[in-house]
């Protein structure tokens, strides 16, 4: 009878719906769908949950302005979302919505449960709601403003008659639980973070219904109200695998989670609010929750409303799911933030798999070919710099499955790049193309070449979690056959069998020119985001109109743009800092303008209209995703708005701005 395999069950968040994924998401996806590849490559019966977080006001909102239902918003986007993981080479093994009726159902049973037992009651809350972030804030937690500590969007006062969750009562066994699981919280320093700023200070009972949100799970004995996003959404972890239905065998199976992997800024819901609720319920709780970094662009978090959202697809398109799974799981140590760029990307994609990996790759197979015929030669006794390099690839899967089992994903690889790096290095000194000048070095250049190629076949292996389509295209080259790429066949180095047929492919990777390339993917990623190429700031003036470009669509009267056309443009409330003529210009102003997250440079062809000083400390209103443009050897990076008229040939131009004191960064739309 086969042994029953270990099982292990990986989570991501579930993603909010409400706009497309982007390469933030991407990252979390791909690190999970690394992992558990990892997993069931040494041999685990491995379980992959994704899915979407649909309910709850902003979706309710964004689908009322766009004048179709919650369902009609959120069901595009989930196409979209499962075909981007489809294209990024991941493989789940089941996606939830928290819309489906297996979901609705089962968190209708937990809530009632919770009710039942005493540990949900009924009373009236009024505090600062941020419908972006769909959480309340306490005075403490609020910024100043009254402004949201995470988003930084404004807050708003709400009062209704609501469900609370007694967390309070679990506040004691939360924090003796996280001091007695040490590996519970991981990285380390986000349990210190728990206790110091959430745990010790006191929980707060936690609301846990709406009545002024439709779209989320009613309360079934009371359904006025639905249930309010978290309980909602951290469920689902438990509900996808059948909990509370009449088929539990996956729960059965798979529950606990080995891992939720979380960005950092939901830390506190998953450590602190889940583990309370499935210890109400009576559940083991996950054995480890880890929370990544995220990821930057530029230095800048990535926002829709700063434009700088970038998106898998045109990274993708043009240079395939691997590169950009390398790059995101080698960029960053996970736990910390980290950058992307294209240059970046690029940079390392010339680097690390066109040089390193692609070279040796091609190196090794044209060498074959040469000097062998493309048959794998037989080796003969072991010199030392080849007991050198097989003592590095024996120790290898030892050493990656140790930095995996600790989701240490960038040390994985980097291990796995010492290896290519040794093997290039092997080759320099063993100098097979000297070797291969006498006859009577025949034996000791098959060794070296046998030794290559079973280095090769070592990093083949070890990639494919990471690389899934990389080693199909290596191991051709190399004659590998599937049984040698199993975990079980790097037991062995030796494997590979001599006279296997060996045949030089295309470039793995062919190099690329970083600077163009860069320009190239920077337009096609634009084009992607949705953001049409447009004027700069002064040149629109100077023409005066305006007006949307497109062609009219047919259902629209002429003129008129449709609300998704709208919604791309990007408009923030922007402070003043500074304010200055530019030389050499009668036209124009160069403004520094705080907005919020960070600052923008902005030329505006406006100087005959004001004097710079009058307007520092105003609060206009910049579109804030227009693409940067370089006036008179300056960026400009968007354009503030203004209203211009002319009577008896005088123009007026007024700027934009808002009738009360709003932050900087706040969304105009
Ligand atoms: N719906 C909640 C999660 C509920 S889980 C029970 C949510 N959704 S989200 O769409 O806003 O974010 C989902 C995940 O994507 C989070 O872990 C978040 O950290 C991650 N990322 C979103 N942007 C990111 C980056 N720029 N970088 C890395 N991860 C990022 O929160």
């Amino acid at each position: 009878m086969s042994e029953e395999k270990k099982t292990f069950y990986l989570t991501t968040p579930i993603y909010y719906p409400s706009g497309n994924m982007h390469i933030g998401h991407t990252y979390t996806t791909v690190a999970a769908d690394t992992m558990v590849r990892f997993k069931k490559m040494t041999g685990y019966d491995a379980y992959f949950l994704t899915g979407t977080d649909e309910h709850g006001q902003k979706i309710e909102r964004n689908a009322r302005e766009a004048g179709i239902t919650p369902k009609e918003y959120v069901d595009p986007i989930v196409k979209t979302t499962k075909e981007l993981w489809k294209l990024m080479n991941v493989e789940y093994d089941d996606f939830i919505r928290t819309s489906e009726d297996r979901h609705v159902k089962a968190v209708q049973k937990i809530f009632r449960q919770f009710y039942d037992q005493g540990d949900i009651y009924k009373s009236a809350y009024e505090g600062q709601y941020c419908a972006q972030c769909e959480a309340f804030w306490t005075p403490t937690q609020l910024k100043e403003g009254n402004v949201c500590p995470d988003c930084g969007r404004p807050t708003e006062t709400v009062q209704e008659e609501s469900y609370f969750f007694k967390m309070s009562k679990y506040q004691d066994w939360m924090i003796d639980y996280i001091h007695e699981h040490p590996e519970f919280i991981q990285p380390q320093s986000r349990a210190n973070e728990m206790i110091n700023n959430f745990l010790k200070p006191g929980l707060q009972d936690l609301c846990v219904s709406r009545t002024s949100v439709k779209w989320g799970v009613p309360v079934d004995f009371d359904p006025r109200h639905t249930v309010y996003v978290w309980i909602d959404a951290l469920s689902n972890y438990i509900t996808a695998l059948g909990y509370t239905s009449e088929d539990d065998s996956l729960f059965k199976k798979y529950w606990p989670a080995d891992v939720h992997l979380v960005g950092k800024e939901i830390v506190r819901f998953h450590t602190i609010y889940w583990p309370i609720m499935l210890h109400a319920l009576g559940l083991p709780l996950p054995k480890q929750v880890f929370a990544h970094g995220w990821l930057l662009f530029g230095n800048d978090k990535m926002s829709k409303s700063k434009g700088n959202v970038q998106y898998a697809q045109p990274i993708v398109r043009r240079y395939g799911a691997d590169a950009l799974r390398y790059y995101l799981m080698r960029e960053m140590p996970f736990g910390a933030d980290g950058n992307y760029t294209n240059e970046a990307f690029l940079t390392r994609m010339n680097a690390d798999l066109c040089n390193d990996l692609g070279n040796l790759v091609s190196r090794t197979a044209a060498m074959i070919e040469k000097y062998f015929g493309g048959k794998a030669p037989a080796h003969s006794e072991w010199q030392e710099p080849d007991l050198k390099l097989i003592a590095i690839a024996e120790a290898l899967p030892g050493m990656v499955e140790k930095q995996m089992n600790a989701l240490q994903f960038s040390q994985a690889l980097t291990e796995i790049w010492k290896l290519v790096g040794e093997c290039n290095k092997y080759i320099d000194i063993t100098q097979p193309w000297v070797l291969g000048k006498s006859e009577d070095q025949k034996e000791r250049l098959g060794t070296v070449l046998y030794v290559l190629a079973e280095c090769v076949r070592f990093i083949s292996a070890l990639i494919r979690p990471f690389m899934p389509s990389t080693p199909d295209r290596i191991n051709a080259q190399l004659g590998i056959t599937q049984d040698l790429t199993t975990w079980d066949s790097l037991k062995t180095f030796g494997a590979l069998p001599a006279g296997t047929q060996v045949k030089k492919g295309e470039a793995l990777y062919p190099r690329i020119d970083v600077a163009k390339e860069a320009a190239e993917l920077a337009e096609e990623a634009l084009a992607f985001a949705g953001v049409p190429a447009q004027k700069p700031a002064q040149e629109v003036k100077e023409d005066k109109k305006p007006q949307a470009k497109e062609q009219p669509k047919q259902d629209m009267p002429e003129g008129c743009i449709g609300f998704d056309d709208f919604t791309k443009c990007k408009m923030v409330v922007a402070k003043v800092v500074t304010c200055e003529k530019v030389q050499k210009s009668d036209k124009l102003l160069k403004f520094d303008l705080d907005i919020g997250t960070e600052h923008r440079t902005v030329l505006s062809g406006i100087a005959k209209y004001y004097q710079p000083e009058e307007l520092i400390g105003k609060s206009l209103i910049l579109l804030a995703n227009l693409k940067p443009r370089k006036i008179m050897g300056v960026l400009s990076e968007g354009m503030l708005l203004s209203a211009i008229t002319e009577t008896d040939g005088v123009e007026t131009l007024r700027l934009l701005t808002v009738d009360s004191v709003m932050p900087a960064g706040s969304e105009v739309g």
